[in-house]
């Protein structure tokens, strides 16, 4: 669908544009018939079980069945240091099939690379022969998950960072993303006009790297000035990253959009954080966890857990409904 909305745009006049209002693929999760949907969000995690990747594994599925999920959303760089070297890649197993093994992690993994996962065969992981080896797997670089109540769009936000383009101490595979700027514009494009279009109550929007963050790596300025004028024009709710390892809860000062880096899945523990005392922070840990969301049509909950299962932060909003049932 990408590819024949990218090249149609270059060929057709404007009155074509609607038939590619969408470029993004999407995937139908219908939700479970009380109306609610949970899942957890995970991120930096493939380390064949290491740096309590383990613990973490163990309890996400403790904590998977007790809210009975319905799927787990990963924030990427899932395959440490190189991504994978291609769809053979034994550390597709190691990482992943191999430590999420809890009965109620069975289901699908929508998963979003991170720039580790782009120090490799990036496209290995968007390979359906992964989804073959194991059918949880659904890797893209930017789609959207239609879970009725709830939107959820996952950026590709790697090609964004202008760094990786210019530094010479890892070689990316930049395939399909160059040139960047056509590359990053589609992408904002699409999701512009995919949020315009969405009627759902909550939307989610997930990405790599942090708008907002205080831990190793901080703000992605890029984001900043190009992804989040967007979210705040499309009243997202919550933006969800990965790639510093650490969960932390950021609100926006000038939306109501909640910031939420769940990057723990396995190394942690930097000791790098700046500005605890900025605006709108909520809450930060450095060492390993994952994160649980939970929506109904009316109401959000959000619950960050340690590598115990310990609830460390937990958050709350109600929304009341556009058109009440009389
Ligand atoms: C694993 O988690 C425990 C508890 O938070 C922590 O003390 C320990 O340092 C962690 N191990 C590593 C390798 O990060
Ligand atoms: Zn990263």
């Amino acid at each position: 669908m990408a590819i024949f909305c990218k090249e149609f745009m270059l060929l057709v006049v404007a009155s074509f544009l609607i038939f590619c209002a969408n470029g993004l693929e999407k995937f139908d999760h219908p939700i479970k018939s009380n109306g609610n949907l949970r899942f957890l969000v995970v991120g930096d995690w493939g380390r064949k079980g290491h740096y309590n990747q383990s613990a973490v594994a163990l309890q996400m599925g403790r904590i998977g069945e007790e809210l009975d999920i319905d799927f787990v959303v990963s924030t990427g760089d899932n395959f440490y240091s190189n991504g994978l070297t291609g769809v053979d890649d034994p550390n597709f197993l190691e990482s992943f099939t191999n430590v999420y093994k809890a009965k109620s992690l069975q289901n699908q993994w929508y998963t979003v690379l991170g720039n580790h996962d782009y120090r490799g065969d990036a496209e290995a992981q968007l390979s359906s022969y992964l989804r073959k080896l194991d059918s949880r797997w659904i890797c893209l670089r930017s789609f959207i998950i239609n879970a009725e109540i709830a939107e959820i769009f996952m950026v590709d936000t790697t090609p964004f960072v202008n760094e990786y383009f210019v530094e010479t101490e890892h070689t990316y595979d930049w395939r399909s993303v160059m040139p960047q700027k056509t590359y990053t514009e589609n992408v904002l494009n699409d999701l512009k006009n995919a949020l315009s279009e969405s009627t759902a109550k909550w939307k989610i929007v997930v990405g790599h790297h942090a708008i907002r963050s205080v831990g190793h790596h901080g703000d992605t300025n890029e984001l900043v000035d190009r992804l989040l004028p967007i979210l705040r024009a499309y009243d997202v709710d919550l933006y969800m990253n990965g790639h510093d390892h650490c969960l932390e809860h950021i609100s926006d000062t000038e939306s109501g959009i909640q910031f939420l880096t769940s990057g723990a899945g396995s190394k942690a523990w930097r000791g790098d954080v700046k500005g605890l005392n900025r605006e709108g922070m909520n809450f930060f840990y450095d060492g390993q966890g994952f994160m649980s969301v939970q929506l109904t049509q009316t109401h959000v909950q959000i619950e960050f857990y340690d590598v115990f299962g310990k609830v460390l932060h937990k958050w709350s909003r109600s929304k009341l409904l556009l058109h009440p049932i009389i």
